[in-house]
C-alpha cells in the first residue's frame, strides 16, 4: 500500500478544516463592506499559502500513483477530480482577495498588509466577486462528493483509498516513494 507523505496528509486535512472554517466565517455584499470578515480573509489566504508546498511536494513525488488502478478511466477521473479541487483551492482565495479589493477593503495576512488586486468601486463588486461567492459554496459540494467517493472506494471496493490519507498511519516521504 502506497501512502501520501506525512506532510501532504497534514496539509490535506488542515486545508479541509480551513475551507470549512472559511465558509462559516464568510460575509456577503453590504455586510462585507460595513464589517469586513477579516478572519475569513486569513483562513482563505492560509488555504492559498498551503497549496504551494502541497503542489511542490506533489511534483517531488509525494502523491503516490495508485498501484494497479482498477480501471484506466477511474484513474483518469480521480486525477481530473483532484485537479478541479486544486483549481478551486487557488482560484477561490485569489477571487476573494480581488472581491475585497473591489469593495475597498484592505486585505492583510497575519499583520502583513497585502496590495489591492483591483481598484475599489462604489457599487456591486462585479462578476468575479459573484463567482467567488458561488464557488465558495460549490467547493464544499465538490469536497463532499470527493469524500463520498473516497469512502465508497474504502468500504465498497475495499482498495484502501482512505488509508492513503490516514494521518494515524502516515509514512514519511522516503517510505511513500519506495
Ligand atoms: C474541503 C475538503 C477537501 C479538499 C479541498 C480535498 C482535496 C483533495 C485533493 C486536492 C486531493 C488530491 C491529492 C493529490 O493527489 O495531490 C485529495 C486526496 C484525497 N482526499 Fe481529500 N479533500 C477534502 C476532504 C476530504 C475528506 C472529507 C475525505 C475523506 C472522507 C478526503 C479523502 C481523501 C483521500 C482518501 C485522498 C487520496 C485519494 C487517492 O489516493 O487518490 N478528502 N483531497
Ligand atoms: C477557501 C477559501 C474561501 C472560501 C471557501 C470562501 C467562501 C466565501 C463564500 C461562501 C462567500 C459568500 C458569503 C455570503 O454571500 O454570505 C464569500 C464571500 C467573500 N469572500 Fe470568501 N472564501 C474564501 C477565501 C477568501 C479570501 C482569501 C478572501 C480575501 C482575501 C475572501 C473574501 C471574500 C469577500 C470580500 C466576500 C464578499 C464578496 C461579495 O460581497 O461580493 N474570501 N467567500
Amino acid at each position: 500500500m502506497r501512502r501520501y507523505s506525512q506532510i501532504t496528509i497534514a496539509i490535506h486535512w488542515l486545508t479541509a478544516l480551513l475551507v470549512v472554517a472559511a465558509w462559516f466565517t464568510a460575509e456577503g455584499g453590504r455586510h462585507a463592506r460595513a464589517d469586513p470578515p477579516y478572519l475569513h480573509f486569513t483562513l482563505g489566504l492560509a488555504v492559498l499559502l498551503l497549496v504551494v508546498p502541497r503542489l511542490l511536494a506533489r511534483w517531488l513525488g509525494a502523491a503516490p500513483r495508485v498501484e494497479d488502478p482498477q480501471s484506466r478511466w477511474m484513474d483518469l477521473a480521480a486525477r481530473a477530480g483532484h485537479t478541479v479541487l486544486y483549481l478551486f483551492l487557488i482560484a477561490l482565495p485569489l477571487s476573494g482577495w480581488y472581491a475585497a479589493s473591489r469593495l475597498g477593503i484592505q486585505v492583510s495576512f497575519l499583520g502583513l498588509d497585502l496590495p489591492a488586486l483591483a481598484a475599489p468601486v462604489q457599487g456591486a463588486p462585479g462578476l468575479i466577486a459573484d463567482l467567488h461567492e458561488t464557488g465558495g459554496t460549490l467547493i464544499l459540494w465538490l469536497a463532499g462528493a470527493h469524500a463520498l467517493i473516497a469512502i465508497w472506494h474504502q468500504f465498497v471496493m475495499k482498495d484502501g483509498t482512505l488509508e492513503r490519507m490516514n494521518p494515524l498511519t502516515a509514512n514519511d516521504l522516503a517510505e511513500s516513494r519506495e
